[in-house]
């Protein structure tokens, strides 16, 4: 983030006060974040008592080994039977757990007593499979309600999940099997995006060609379209999932016990798998989720407008909001089909009163205009929150304003892959908010922005984001590699957890995020590596070398620019005549690589790239050409020459 922009993100001197019925009847009060100071780990002890716990933990948080938590040590729950029986158990068997809503209109509705059938069967379909507690399993699923079915029959037997979004390719499904050593997968043979049937199960199929453990693949039937089948291998979920008994005793399992595996895109070509575990992640999840979004079980209609193959999926469509026995909407399309009004229809439809999504997703509402929401009836709603990069003060308030009625307070909730859950965020009941702030860590959770020798920054003075004490839902590690683990988060500042983001601390000490610190790319709320996007690049064999970086973008945050070199002479020649077609197929072979998100915004051939003496590539100089700003300090560089090179060669106006 520019200079200028920042000075102009701290002059926003716009305030919202809470309202004053929410605030009344909140569920958090300013005395939580008392409480919680006084003694944290009294406060989580009492946020796990919200779930159901088969055997009581002997201690809340054990940090004895850092930086290797565990937290309610001793304890043992079932995450599935907290997210379903106990609500049927309670009477509230009836109640509507999710709206589905397919993108061509169809509907289904799951009460919490069918949820409770039909996870019951998913997971004596996964036991008929041979899978056993701790297996892990591959799920690439279109948003419909199997794939929340799926994931809580692995969770109810123990074995954790790793969803791979199904906008991945092939290859990046691949990469995420063989990581976690799956050895089942479940997908469907599509699903329904932008007005038509996509298919999912050729890409299952290309992937699990070269993963040779993988025995079961369960395929659901969502769109109808024609699959190639492998006997022996391939089972459709309607054959094997509606003959099991809707019967099963969910077994208790320690707290620690992992829950699931999330990839997620780090400074290497090489995504991690995040791993969250039991008992402090189900904690931690219900909490906030009642906390920061008010939830009223009995009243709200709930809807995270988010995939589920994201954390954000997992955390605020699943696991919260199930663990808290809330109504959610679930949609499985895209914003524009039929047509741009068609997230305000669904608000209207199903009476929607709390609605989480991500700025990329305002910003693009925003560009299409106030008069599609205007023709619907939003009245419904009463909160709204957004996640996944920073939200720029004017969409805060076009938000709040075009949405929210300007009754409707914003959550701005900043939180990672690897908290797995929100940390820093306003409480609506108790915060004034502003416009572009994530405000203060919630009640229990400590954060910090310090400089670059670890101290913290005073109050109007930027840094880098830390946290400063384990919290219940923490990623475990990074599986298979404790070293990464221990490099990437705890080793910059030694004691802290280093969170990659870049922040602000405003004159009441309320916290600004100011994006990424790292080489780490956020495209409409999406994480995507520099490295990975560059060797998907190199793995094209025109391409000898490749340099990427997120330049601003005004509706997706960050778009991806690419500068590529080129191969040989010969190769040289062959991709001039191909001109523009060159790029395009560059940038079509990167969506091939990792999938249509990864998909650079621009990109140009150069002769040569901006190197260190070290032969680091100076990507911040490459950032300053793709956002059309003049260089910064060039004097790094071994070859001055090289910007001049590249910045005559580029096409005029890009
Ligand atoms: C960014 C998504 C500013 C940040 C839940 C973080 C945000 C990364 C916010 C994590 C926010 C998320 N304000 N930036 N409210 N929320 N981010 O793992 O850069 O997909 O490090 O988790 O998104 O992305 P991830």
């Amino acid at each position: 983030m520019s200079g200028e922009t920042l000075s102009n993100l701290l002059s926003e001197g716009r305030r919202f006060p809470p309202p004053a019925a929410l605030a009344a009847e909140a569920n958090v009060t300013a005395e939580a974040y008392e409480r919680a100071a006084a003694d944290g780990e009294a406060f989580w002890a009492a946020a796990a008592d919200r779930l159901d716990w088969a055997a009581p933990w002997t201690q809340v948080r054990d940090w004895s080994d850092p930086p290797f938590a565990r937290w309610f040590v001793g304890g043992r729950l079932n995450a599935a039977y907290n997210c379903v029986d106990r609500h049927v158990e309670a009477g509230n068997g009836e109640r509507v757990a999710f709206h589905w809503e397919g993108e061509p209109g169809d509907t289904r509705t799951l009460t919490y007593a069918d949820l409770k059938d039909e996870v019951s069967r998913a997971a004596n379909a996964l036991l008929a499979l041979g899978v056993q507690a701790g297996d892990r399993i591959a799920i690439y699923m279109p948003m419909i309600p199997e794939t929340v079915v799926a994931m809580l029959a692995c969770a109810r037997i123990g074995a954790p999940h790793t969803v791979v979004f199904g906008g991945f390719s092939a290859d990046a499904l691949r990469g995420r099997i063989l990581d976690c050593d799956a050895h089942v997968v479940i997908t469907a043979d599509g699903g329904y995006r932008k007005g038509a049937a996509s298919a999912l199960k050729p890409a299952v199929d290309e992937a699990v060609a070269q993963c040779p453990d993988v025995r079961s693949v369960l395929v659901v039937r969502r769109t109808g379209q024609d699959v190639a089948w492998t006997e022996g291998r391939d089972v459709w979920w309607h054959e094997l999932v509606a003959a099991q008994y809707a019967e099963h005793e969910p077994e208790a399992f320690d707290a620690e016990h992992p829950l699931y595996i999330m990839y997620t895109s780090g400074t290497t070509a090489r995504p991690k798998g995040i791993l969250h575990t039991t008992g402090g992640y189900l904690t931690q999840a219900a909490w906030s989720h009642w906390a920061v979004f008010d939830v009223k079980p009995d009243r709200d209609v709930y809807w995270t407008a988010a995939d589920i193959g994201w954390v954000t999926g997992h955390s605020y469509i699943v696991y919260g909001p199930l663990a808290n026995g809330v109504t959610s909407v679930l949609y499985e399309g895209t914003p524009d089909t039929p047509h741009q009004g068609r997230w305000w229809e669904i608000v209207q439809k199903y009476g929607v009163t709390i609605l989480y999504c991500a700025p990329t997703a305002i910003r693009t509402f925003m560009k299409w205009g106030e008069e599609i929401p205007e023709r619907f009836d939003l009245s419904s709603l009463r909160l709204l929150g957004s996640v996944g990069e920073p939200i720029n003060p004017e969409a805060w308030v076009w938000y709040r304003q075009a949405i929210g009625g300007d009754r409707c307070p914003v959550v701005d909730t900043w939180w990672q892959t690897e908290t797995g859950a929100q940390m820093i965020s306003p409480l609506p009941g108790v915060s004034t908010c502003k416009p572009g702030s994530a405000l203060r860590p919630l009640p229990g959770i400590s954060a910090e922005v310090v400089d670059d020798a670890g101290n913290p920054v005073p109050n109007g003075s930027g840094g880098y984001l830390v946290l400063t004490q384990p919290w219940p839902s923490m990623l475990r590690t990074i599986w298979g590699d404790e070293q990464r683990y221990i490099d990437t988060y705890w080793s910059r500042f030694p004691g802290y957890y280093f969170a990659g983001d870049g922040a602000k601390k405003d004159e009441d000490g309320d916290i600004w995020l100011l994006g990424r610190v790292d080489d780490v790319m956020n495209v409409s709320g999406h994480r995507i590596s520099t490295t990975e996007v560059e060797s998907a690049l190199v793995s094209h064999p025109y391409v000898a070398e490749a340099a990427v970086v997120g330049a601003a973008d005004p509706t997706t945050g960050q778009g991806i620019v690419a500068f590529v070199i080129l191969r040989g002479a010969g190769e040289r020649a062959a991709a001039t005549a191909q001109g523009d077609d060159l790029a395009k197929e560059l940038r079509s072979h990167v969506a091939k690589e990792i999938g249509p998100i990864a998909r650079p915004r621009q990109l140009l051939v150069v002769a040569e790239l901006p190197k260190t003496r070290s032969g680091k590539i100076m990507r911040r100089l490459l950032r300053d050409i793709a956002e059309n700003r003049a260089l910064g300090d060039v004097t790094t560089l071994t070859d001055s020459t090289v910007m001049d090179a590249i910045r005559e060669g580029l096409p005029s106006g890009a």
